[in-house]
């Protein structure tokens, strides 16, 4: 069986890709993650676990020796846009400096095929929508910047060692795994559904920041993409490097967009459940719209998102 390195698996999108990997018994699973934003319940018991840093050189050689990984999958990180511009220092060194010395160890164990989580966040304020991946990159966030550098180091390390990469660049996930164990647990919590859904259960007010945006209602608009959709496309990412596929760069997003008024609707519909709402100033950093061109991955993988707004909003309900 295929040994499958999994660094942040106890975190929201990694917990979900390995339970994808392990119930269809795709590879035997390891799990590197240093618990910081993931969560311990979240380990799936059919994966071996490893509580390390990414940082602690030590640690990985260890693992490395141990697991002897054909592939890795490499979402450990930190995520927080806002928190990122308040604490670069700490984004640089979890996101860039444990992604380097990840990557170090994968060299030196003769280990040269890895699926990166980028995001959307890469980009900056869009020139054009959809977004390619030809767009230009400029993030507008110290998170973004971090995701930037390590695409940057992939490429150099595929140049001088020929480590194959995919890097995935996430829209905005939502839901949660297919049997419910799994889903989003941030804290604190920034991201639009999970604080929609918060209020719809306590009958709190649900602040929305910003309505004087350029788009049809003038709240932002976002293209939101179910966890398992995306999940499918990393096991369809591991299995084209394994077959000797080149380095490359994909969106995942579905190419539809939602504005927050349109969530908001919508949760209140999947909850049956009322709540206040109120305007807000504009969040910083916060791109009016925001949608993928996912034709690539289409072409690359035959991936295509199969999962509605309303199914990610009622699995994400499902979990509250
Ligand atoms: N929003 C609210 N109220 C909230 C939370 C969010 O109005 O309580 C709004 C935001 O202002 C934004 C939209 O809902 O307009 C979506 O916000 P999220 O925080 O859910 O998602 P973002 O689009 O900000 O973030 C996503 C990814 C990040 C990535 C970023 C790129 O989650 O990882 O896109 O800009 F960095």
């Amino acid at each position: 069986m295929t040994k499958i390195l999994v660094t942040g698996g106890a975190g929201y999108i990694g917990s979900v890709v390995v339970d994808m990997l392990v119930s269809n018994d795709i590879g035997e699973v390891f799990i590197v993650d240093n618990l910081s934003t993931g969560h311990k319940e979240a380990v799936n018991k059919k994966a071996k676990f490893f509580e390390a840093d990414l940082t602690d050189s030590e640690a990985l050689k260890i693992i490395f020796n141990e697991v002897k990984p054909e592939i890795v999958m490499h979402f450990a990180g930190l995520s927080q846009v806002g928190e990122s511009n308040k604490e670069p220092e700490k984004y640089h060194r979890n996101n860039v400096f444990g992604g380097e010395c990840l990557l170090k160890a994968m060299v030196a164990n003769g280990c040269k095929k890895i699926v990166f989580s980028s995001s959307a966040a890469v980009y900056g304020e869009p020139m054009e929508i959809p977004i390619s991946e030809m767009h230009a990159l400029k993030p507008i966030s110290v998170y973004g910047e971090t995701k930037v550098l390590f695409e940057e180091m992939l490429d150099n390390f595929d140049s001088v060692h020929g480590l194959k990469s995919i890097c995935l660049r996430y829209f905005n996930a939502g839901g949660s795994s297919e049997n419910g164990q799994f889903g989003e647990m941030h804290e604190p919590e920034s991201h639009l559904i999970p604080n929609v859904l918060k209020a719809a259960k306590n009958g709190s007010e649900f602040k929305l920041f910003g309505d004087n945006y350029e788009t049809k209602d003038g709240t932002c608009v976002r293209d939101y993409i179910h966890v398992v959709d995306l999940a499918k496309a990393h096991l369809l990412a591991a299995k084209y490097l394994l077959s000797g596929g080149q380095s490359d760069t994909i969106n995942l997003g579905t190419g539809k967009g939602f504005s927050v008024k349109e969530i908001v609707e919508i949760c209140k519909d999947v909850t049956g459940k009322n709540f206040n709402i109120k305007i807000e100033d504009r969040r910083a950093g916060d791109p009016a719209v925001l949608v993928a061109s996912n034709e690539k991955a289409g072409k690359l993988f035959q991936w295509k998102p199969e999962k509605s707004i309303k199914e990610i909003v009622e699995s994400a309900w499902g979990m509250g």
